[in-house]
């Protein structure tokens, strides 16, 4: 595992792994899921407070240590990060909703192809694939795209990655950021190989993470990895 001065995976606090839960907690989890919504308020107090957080416009964050590396170092980089304008979020759920909060001030854009979904959107969403970016974006108008969950949860196979990222690399600028979060276990296929990858992108882009690949200690490895659009296509 390679991580650098920026990104101690040692600082990840014991607190962050609260719901990361094992095999029969999962199980446990799905039957309560497929609950009528008034017998699930009852019987699934985390589900009751999340409602509640959720209503009162508070975050609902998952407590598992890749959301806290994405949470408390990836997305304040980001936006750190000067020139960074226009910011493409991918993949919208109830724990992500409130990430438009990191980027006041910014262009905040989601997508997501399930209109189910555009309620945890931002203000500009589009209910589309990630692969229509171009026809939804200026080409070379995006500073940063943020792809965690995706690939093995929608895109699930080479071609339709391949489409995804060549999509991503048409509307970044040249040095544009793409931040690449997945869960090996749940992809078939590595996306660091597809050839989109290697014909538009190179590693680098958040110097003070120290590491352009991290591999988060959680039993589902999730792992990101940090790269920028070429100036000039390999
Ligand atoms: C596991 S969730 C990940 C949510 C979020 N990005 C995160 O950080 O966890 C996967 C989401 O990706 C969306 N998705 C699937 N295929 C997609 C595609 N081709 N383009 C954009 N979003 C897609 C799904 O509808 C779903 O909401």
């Amino acid at each position: 595992m390679r991580q650098g001065a920026g990104l101690n995976l040692a600082d990840i606090p014991a607190s962050a792994a609260r719901d990361e839960s094992g095999v029969t907690e999962a199980i446990a989890h799905f039957g309560r899921k497929h609950l009528p919504l008034p017998l699930r308020l009852i019987r699934d107090p985390a589900f009751a407070i999340r409602a509640l957080r959720y209503a009162l416009r508070l975050p609902t964050p998952l407590r598992t240590r890749d959301r806290w590396v994405l949470e408390q170092v990836i997305l304040p980089a980001v936006e750190e990060r000067s020139g960074n304008q226009t910011v493409v979020f991918v993949g919208c759920d109830y724990y992500t909703w409130h990430y438009k909060r990191f980027f006041k001030g910014h262009r905040y854009i989601t997508i997501d192809p399930d209109q189910g979904r555009a309620r945890f959107g931002g203000k500009e969403h589009h209910v589309d694939f990630m692969s229509n970016l171009p026809l939804l974006l200026a080409a070379g108008s995006v500073d940063a795209i943020i792809c965690n969950g995706v690939v093995g949860f929608g895109v699930n196979d080479p071609q339709e990655a391949d489409r995804s990222f060549t999509a991503c690399a048409n509307v970044l600028k040249p040095g544009g950021l793409l931040v690449l979060g997945w869960t090996p276990g749940s992809c078939s296929f590595d996306p660091m190989k597809t050839a989109a990858i290697s014909r538009h992108f190179e590693p680098g882009g958040l110097p003070s993470l120290g590491s352009n690949f991290v591999e988060t200690p959680t039993a589902y490895r999730q792992t990101f990895a940090i790269l920028s659009r070429r100036a000039v296509t390999g």
